[in-house]
């Protein structure tokens, strides 16, 4: 599929990517001039594996209201991106023939990362609200071996844009809690909303603090940074995972972490990151609408209320097929497949539509239910 997008006239909604021309790229420069004015050689050295104490107190603080407590700075781990953190979480708790609990369809990345351990998985029905509460319980019920956690995305989720409800979060926490069941809450898309109000996330329900969280800078500020973080209130979950860490990189890149605070900590953050939620708002309202006005009508769509990603599917249709039809159209989609653990649902699609712009998706979904149609 690179080979194919690297060609000029393809559009691509196929890859993961923010969009370019919103790096604060004059911002993150300005950043890393002050940090070597003002801490030298120690912004190139080696430092602590938790991450440096200005990071760790900077998630603290912007996630505490979210929380609903004031998370401790020490609660705080860098990790070199959000799919380190998966790798690590892998490491520390999956023991080759493990089950994990997963939602249906997942996060490829987390797939590939916890098939590294050999993990198997096992699937909760999920709906337009997310993850169904009686169909987890019913899992649990009847899961041998005892699966080691469950791994969700509440928010605009990766690949559906899907977000779990409300009301449907604390009953989750208290299921798990129930079972003495882990939670593995990953929420690169969380700031990422468009429509409607924050939903709290589920650690801020945890009795127990047997939820691990992850959030990331990649979606905020540039992937390329490789800045993300968990939190976990659990000390020995903690302390593993910095082992872990230590075997892996020693530490996350020490001059990225102090150029990353140094950005977030300057006014311009906040407005930035409005600025992203208005463009991707534009952008998921263009492609929904080109849906809408030019879809065959077997093609069911959703609206997602944030994120990068819109799903689709064509019932009765082989996406993987659909990918080579809509291919000579000179347009790409991820197809469904790959994100179902069992490889078992072939109708969907995952349409990314934070890394076109607004011309770019108008004839790109006009070519894509040209292709639907063709096909
Ligand atoms: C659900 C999910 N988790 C983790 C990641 C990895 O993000 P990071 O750039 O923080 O490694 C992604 C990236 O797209 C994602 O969609």
């Amino acid at each position: 599929m690179l080979k194919v997008t690297q060609q000029p006239d393809v559009i691509s909604f196929g890859g993961g990517l923010p969009a370019p021309e919103l790096f604060p790229c004059r911002e993150i420069a300005e950043c890393t001039r002050d940090v070597m004015d003002r801490y030298g050689a120690s912004a190139l050295q080696y430092s602590v594996t938790e991450g440096i104490p200005e990071m760790r107190s900077w998630v603290a603080s912007r996630l505490s209201p979210r929380f609903g407590r004031e998370i401790a700075a020490h609660e705080v781990l860098v990790a070199n991106g959000s799919q380190q953190g998966l790798d690590l979480i892998g490491k520390i708790f999956i023991d080759p023939g493990d089950h994990i609990v997963l939602e249906n369809p997942s996060y490829l990345g987390a797939i590939q990362a916890f098939d590294a351990y050999e993990a198997r998985y096992l699937t909760v029905e999920t709906d337009e609200d997310g993850i169904v509460p009686e169909s987890l319980e019913r899992v649990l019920d009847t899961a041998d071996p005892f699966p080691k956690f469950l791994y969700l995305i509440p928010n605009f989720q990766n690949p559906t844009g899907r977000t779990l409800a409300g009301p449907r979060r604390e009953q989750i926490v208290r299921i798990c809690e129930h079972y003495e069941l882990p939670i593995v809450e990953d929420d690169p898309y969380g700031e990422l909303r468009f429509d409607g109000e924050q939903l709290a996330p589920l650690a801020s329900y945890a009795r127990s603090g047997a939820v691990i969280y992850l959030g990331t800078g990649s979606k905020i500020v540039a992937p390329g940074m490789r800045v993300a973080w968990f939190v976990i209130s659990d000390e020995e979950v903690r302390e593993k995972i910095v082992l872990a860490k230590q075997g892996a990189d020693l530490h996350s890149g020490t001059l990225a972490q102090y150029v990353f605070h140094a950005y977030v900590s300057t006014p311009a953050f906040d407005e930035h990151v409005r600025e992203i939620v208005r463009t991707y708002r534009a952008r998921r309202d263009c492609m929904h609408g080109a849906l809408r006005e030019f879809a065959p009508p077997l093609v069911q769509f959703n609206r997602p209320q944030g994120g990068m990603f819109l799903w689709a599917r064509v019932p009765g249709a082989d996406t993987n097929e659909l990918l080579k039809v809509s291919t000579r159209e000179r347009v790409v989609f991820v197809p469904g497949e790959s994100f179902y653990p069992g490889r078992d649902v072939r109708d969907g699609m995952r349409l990314n539509f934070s890394n076109s712009s607004e011309e770019k998706i108008q004839t790109g979904i006009q070519r894509l239910c040209r292709a639907i149609e063709e096909a």
